[in-house]
């Protein structure tokens, strides 16, 4: 059994642990600007205009059952949909705002078909809901809402009542948590403090200096909700109260994340995009390569986090050709690795990992992994192994790896051809 004691999280994170890999699912009004999620933000776009896009959303190629296909073919267990983003356009049917997808020319509840077509792929249900909202009436004006710099913002802002909107979010949650039968995952987004003095976008009227935390969303009312109405539900800490998961953004941690107080080992999910940006953005060209995808995969694993890879449908509702391409990488190596990563977590501290590789360890502690991420010239050293090890082969095709004893040096011998996969994996019998 794998040595490491993990924080007892309030929620059924054991499942989470074992099935590592998921999908996050960005789908929403941006999809049509195609230049960012936060175009309504960045761009301080007014209401008038941006409901240009609400009145022609109409992804007519949307078909849950093909996203959930692909989802499944990349070897992805679970998924996370933006059931709301911070635009506060909502993809289910909800009777608390007409702000939907079923008033759209689509008329669709995307939630319930998403739901519906990833369940039955056996694929688990998270919803991502965003704390933020820049549609919602009553929600105060801060430094990242749209109308920040309206010469009449202060006066906008008079009579927005964030008890209202609160409110308004456990209505929602309750929707969403008792009309979709079991979710799997909530995944709030997101908390910030004021901005720095001097920065443009805090104004000196904006309330709590124009950030938001657990007070203003009255977070802890709303995941008491969440746990009253789903027992055992996956919950992320970005209601800025701490739950069962740590969620590293766009960037990859070393080592395994550890409790700040505590010190304890945590349930963590990096989130990782193909290009930059979560919502479609047709112009961006910073698509990660296949080898940097796997990379991303591989490295979380080996420090025992889960990744949570990110698809933006286009306007249309389907997953354009980078995308497609993107989860074909995953697809044609998770189609013979899966075992190095489901149910696999960080090595034992016995074991260090040769330069250029990655290792994983089964959580039976009877399989060791060890990824070559640089491919070595005809072997590989690695220490402190040879009088544990019994067999090694080869993960993609289980052909033996001859290997000979230097001391408790284990030397693999290495065909001089890399094999024909883009990360060869040596799975080593302990
Ligand atoms: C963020 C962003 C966002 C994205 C998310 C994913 O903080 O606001 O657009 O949905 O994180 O982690």
């Amino acid at each position: 059994m794998s040595s490491y004691s993990i924080k007892k999280t309030p929620g059924d994170t054991d499942w989470f642990r074992h099935d590592r890999f998921g999908m996050f699912i960005h789908f929403g009004l941006y999809a049509l600007p195609a230049r960012h999620e936060w175009i309504k933000s960045y761009e301080c776009i007014p209401e008038e205009k941006y409901n240009l896009y609400f009145e022609n959303f109409n992804p007519d190629l949307f078909d849950a059952r093909d996203w959930a296909r692909q989802a499944k073919a990349a070897g992805m267990k679970y998924a996370v949909l933006t059931t709301k983003h911070h635009e506060g356009f909502c993809l289910f049917d909800s009777q608390y705002t007409d702000y939907k997808s079923t008033n759209t020319p689509f008329k669709r509840d995307i939630v319930r078909e998403y739901v519906d077509a990833f369940r039955a792929e056996g694929l688990k249900i998270g919803f991502y809901y965003s704390l933020i909202d820049w549609h919602h009436p009553s929600f105060p004006i801060d430094r990242f809402h749209p109308r920040r710099n309206d010469p009449d913002a202060e006066m906008q802002d008079e009579g927005r009542d964030m008890h209202i909107y609160a409110a308004y979010m456990r209505d929602q949650v309750r929707e969403l948590l008792t009309n979709y039968g079991k979710i799997d995952i909530l995944w709030f987004d997101f908390s910030y403090d004021a901005p720095p003095a001097g920065d443009p976008n805090g104004k000196p009227w904006m309330r709590n200096g124009g950030g938001k935390g657990k007070e203003q969303w009255e977070a802890e009312a709303l995941i008491a909700l969440a746990r009253e109405l789903q027992p055992g539900i996956i919950i992320d800490n970005r209601a800025d109260l701490e739950q069962d998961l740590w969620t590293p953004e766009q960037w990859q941690p070393t080592e395994w994340i550890k409790h700040e107080k505590t010190g304890e080992f945590v349930t963590w999910e990096a989130c990782q995009t193909f290009s930059g940006s979560w919502g479609y953005f047709r112009d961006e060209m910073s698509w990660k390569s296949p080898e940097m995808l796997l990379h991303l995969l591989i490295d979380t694993v080996s420090c025992g986090g889960n990744l949570l890879m990110n698809v933006g449908p286009t306007g249309r509702g389907n997953f354009d050709s980078r995308a497609q391409k993107a989860l074909n990488v995953f697809e044609d190596w998770m189609r013979y690795h899966g075992r190095s990563i489901y149910g696999c977590t960080m090595a034992e501290p016995e074991f260090k990992a040769p330069a250029g590789t990655k290792l994983t360890q089964s959580e039976d502690g009877k399989r060791l992994y060890i990824h070559l991420e640089t491919y070595p010239f005809d072997s590989l050293a690695m220490e402190n192994l040879a009088d544990k090890m019994k067999y090694a082969q080869f993960l993609h095709d289980a052909s033996e790896i001859l290997w000979e004893k230097d001391g408790n040096r284990v030397i693999f011998k290495l065909p001089a051809v890399k094999p024909d996969v883009l990360v060869p994996v040596i799975e080593v019998i302990l």
